[in-house]
């Protein structure tokens, strides 16, 4: 669609997680104009529902060495080592940055963080604010710093804003799309602007997280559609690692016909003593993995599907009926009033749970400085994939590499922006992909995903999951929605069919199995396959 207007910044950041606030923050600092865009209010991306916490080596018994071994043992051979040290290294003073900027992590009656432990993490290292509400705690923060500088004539916050798709500056020799030089936004409701827009800039930060509405249940709020990966996709950026979904192991079960966002039963749970039992009672990662129910989430997920399939079953159970009642109240307030919503009483009942889609570790190919394969496009948080979780992410990272990242993108690009090198460009129309794919097709999509790269993969699987995407990739191709300004659905489900798309199309070339991408025909670790596979689309639009 055409922009019916135009505004021009010096960086746009897309999204208002951890990642996309921490940049804005740390930018207004820096440079003279920011744009912070996002689909829907401020606090309503996936950083809110983060539970567990953050990982950093604080105590003075840890070492970034050791977060360094533990990450990279979690990562099950695919890490960046070099993306990992900055992670580990600049994670504790990131932390203390969080604590200027006013959030309240838990203290101990000393006054020191508190730590917990969670999966894969060999120490205590996990502070946490709230109790389990760490994400929520570090938004409102975040938030009320940004509200603070709010008048700011440098600073423009546009809430219900989607980005549609990235504006690029002259194509190359090959005809792929030259640097990024902008945004287009459709403006979801009635809000300071509306319609479709166009934002110019000199530098695109993606911050918009995951990819959870791509499967069918997962613990993400709606918002997690892909959009990040998907527009970068289509404006010639190189994704990387995209076939590692991470599968949280204990999400509550609700039934088979449970759709959309779940509620998370945080691994901190089993971090403070729960232990996971099967139908006959039986604690059955005892002897399954030398750390228990504390393994790497990976193994944790892939024996609970083992579980299941053994028992013909669609739960296992968390136990905590062992732990103080008190203590779990006062420890998981969130927690324990989720599950009394759903009639559960967390001291005294067993929890049914089932993995359920959580975290996707691949996403747009950064580097150190969060630069993209595309100048001008930088990616942050979850929607990149700078290399840090490889395989499968370590607990409790995730919100650290949404800080880290993101500090380090606002020093990329404003001195960047300072020394010219990044600057304002003309866009182009863009040739390429016009499938625009009806919301309708949004419930059959999740289950293609769901049916062919859940937990347990497999070769048939996929080539069907890949075969049913490309039909509808071209279906709607060839049929492009005509004169009628598209809804934020439909933008959505077009981001799912292309996120999802290239997911398959990498699990099934990935013929073995690692961390978060398991295959019942190739169920081996292979190191041959000690590689990391990136792809990009053609000046066409295709794969
Ligand atoms: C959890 O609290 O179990 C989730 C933490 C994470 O995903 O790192």
């Amino acid at each position: 669609p055409q922009p019916g207007w135009t505004i021009e910044t010096d960086v746009i950041v897309v999204g208002s997680g951890i990642a996309g606030l921490t940049t804005v923050l740390d930018l207004r600092e820096k440079v003279d104009r920011v744009l912070l865009v996002t689909k829907g209010v401020l606090s309503s991306g996936s950083t809110v529902w983060a539970q567990g916490g953050i990982a950093a080596a604080m105590d003075p018994e840890d070492t970034p060495d050791e977060h360094l071994e533990d990450t990279l043992v979690a990562g099950a051979g695919l890490c960046s080592e070099e993306a990992v040290r900055v992670l580990v290294t600049e994670g504790p003073h990131s932390v203390r940055k969080l604590v200027r900027r006013g959030t309240q992590f838990d203290l101990g009656p000393d006054g020191d963080l508190t730590l917990t432990r969670e999966g894969g993490h060999h120490r205590d290292r996990i502070a946490h604010a709230g109790g389990d509400a760490t994400g929520a705690e570090i938004s409102r923060a975040l938030i009320e710093q940004l509200d603070a500088i709010r008048n700011d004539p440098g600073i423009e916050v546009i809430e219900h804003a989607m980005v549609v798709d990235l504006l690029t500056g002259a194509p190359d020799a090959e005809g792929r799309p030259g640097p990024v030089c902008g945004a287009t936004l459709h403006i979801i409701g009635e809000g300071q602007r509306d319609g479709v827009g166009a934002a110019l800039a000199k530098a695109v930060i993606i911050a918009t997280g995951g990819i959870g509405q791509v499967f069918r249940s997962s613990t993400n709020p709606a918002s997690a559609t892909g959009d990040g990966l998907a527009v970068g996709l289509r404006a010639g950026a190189a994704v990387a690692d995209v076939e590692y979904v991470q599968f949280h192991p204990t999400v509550l079960w609700q039934g088979a016909n449970a759709r959309g966002q779940l509620p998370l039963i945080s691994e901190a749970v089993r971090g403070e003593g729960a232990y996971l039992l099967n139908g006959a009672g039986e604690r059955f990662m005892v002897g399954r993995h030398e750390m228990a129910e504390l393994a790497p989430r990976d193994v944790v997920s892939r024996t609970i599907v083992e579980v299941m399939r053994e028992e013909e079953s669609d739960s296992v159970f968390l136990d905590c009926r062992h732990l103080d009642a008190a203590f779990l109240e006062q420890r998981f307030p969130s927690i324990w009033a989720s599950l009394a919503e759903h009639g559960i009483d967390m001291a005294h009942d067993l929890i049914p749970v089932a993995p359920a889609q959580h975290f996707h570790s691949g996403g747009i190919m950064a580097d150190l400085h969060g630069r993209s394969t595309q100048r001008g496009l930088y990616a942050i948080g979850e929607a990149a994939c700078t290399g840090v979780h490889g395989a499968n992410r370590l607990a409790s990272n995730s919100l650290l590499e949404g800080t880290v990242f993101g500090r380090r993108a606002a020093r990329d690009a404003s001195s960047l922006i300072a020394d010219g090198v990044l600057r304002q460009l003309e866009p182009e129309e863009r040739r390429g992909d016009s499938a625009l794919v009806p919301a309708t097709m949004r419930t059959r999509v999740q289950a293609i995903a769901h049916e062919g790269a859940g937990p347990m993969r497999d070769g048939d699987g996929l080539d069907d999951a890949v075969a049913r995407l490309a039909r509808i990739r071209q279906r709607f191709h060839t049929d492009p929605v005509s004169t009628v300004v598209p809804q934020t659905a439909e933008w959505e489900t077009t981001n799912i069919v292309a996120t999802a798309s290239v997911l398959c199309e990498a699990a099934l070339l990935r013929e073995e199995s690692r961390g978060g991408h398991q295959r019942s025909d190739y169920p081996q670790t292979d190191p041959e396959w000690a590689v990391r596979l990136a792809a990009r689309l053609d000046p066409d639009g295709r794969m």
